[in-house]
């Protein structure tokens, strides 16, 4: 059965107006759905890790949770596939295929990053108004018809980043904005590496996001996507980076965008 199918079984048939991908120790998000129905990955054709006895990534969930944020129909999908884990960039497409196809018309995507800039500080959140794709690779590499060539000029919707910087000023939650570069991983950056991304014009660092937004674009989808800032950069600061440091400090962002996500879902 296709995960269409599954979901349309399980959760019924009400359209979805958006779907919000968590990133690393973001989880936590998911609370904020109400009258919610969780689906496994496992049960779920061509989502994170289907047929696979393999493990999530630490701080990532397995789950599509589909239920209703104030207004508005939300399915939340609870960890997402990196390429590091297996080199293929295309790995959420399937899974943005099912959200596109249920009625999504809004992709809001989370993640954790490091700050290449003093202006944005670990606990606080960066809005993505661009980004570089210094992985490299591209999910519609393959594709064999004329949508590949996605236009990515505004492929952060401009009208959602000004909406979100509307209800962060209400809520008092600082949004800083910038250039997030896509890093495979899954090892972190050089220090050389972080002096590069800073010279190329990026303010955050992370690995992941960047695909789905070109394949969200591809879909028709509006994107919106946020980082909750973990670290700085590497060789920028005193700490030492690490995944466990990652998942600890996440839930500081998750906090802020668990008050901010769902105003902007309401005013979507
Ligand atoms: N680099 C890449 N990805 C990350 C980082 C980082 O410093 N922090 C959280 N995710």
């Amino acid at each position: 059965m296709s995960a269409v199918e599954t979901i349309r079984q399980r959760a019924g048939d009400t359209p979805l107006d958006a779907a919000i991908v968590l990133g690393s120790g973001l989880s936590a998000l998911a609370d904020a759905l109400t009258d919610r129905v969780a689906i496994p990955y496992a049960e779920l054709e061509g989502f994170p890790g289907h047929g696979s006895t393999g493990e999530a990534v630490s701080g990532h969930g397995r789950d599509l949770m589909i239920g209703n944020m104030g207004e508005k129909r939300v399915a939340i999908l609870t960890g997402r596939e990196h390429y590091y884990e297996h080199g293929n960039a295309a790995a959420m497409r399937p899974a943005l295929e099912a959200m596109a196809e249920l009625g999504a018309r809004s992709l809001l995507l989370t993640n954790s990053a490091g700050s290449l800039t003093t202006r944005i500080t670990p606990g606080n959140l960066m809005m993505l108004n661009d980004h570089i794709n210094y992985a490299g690779m591209n999910p519609l590499i393959g594709e064999p018809t004329d949508r590949r060539f996605v236009n990515m000029v505004d492929c952060y919707d401009p009208g959602l980043r000004a909406k979100a910087h509307e209800i962060a000023k209400a809520l008092d939650i600082e949004l800083n904005e910038g250039v997030y570069l896509w890093y495979s991983g899954p090892s972190f950056e050089t220090v050389a590496e972080i002096k590069m991304a800073i010279t190329l014009g990026a303010d955050a660092v992370g690995m992941s996001t960047a695909p789905e937004v070109i394949i969200g674009r591809m879909l028709g989808l509006k994107v919106w996507a946020c980082s909750a800032i973990t670290n700085m950069g590497a060789g920028l600061s005193a700490e030492n980076i690490s995944h466990a440091h990652t998942k600890a400090m996440a839930p500081l962002g998750a906090e802020k965008l668990q008050r901010l996500i769902p105003a902007l879902v309401e005013a979507l």
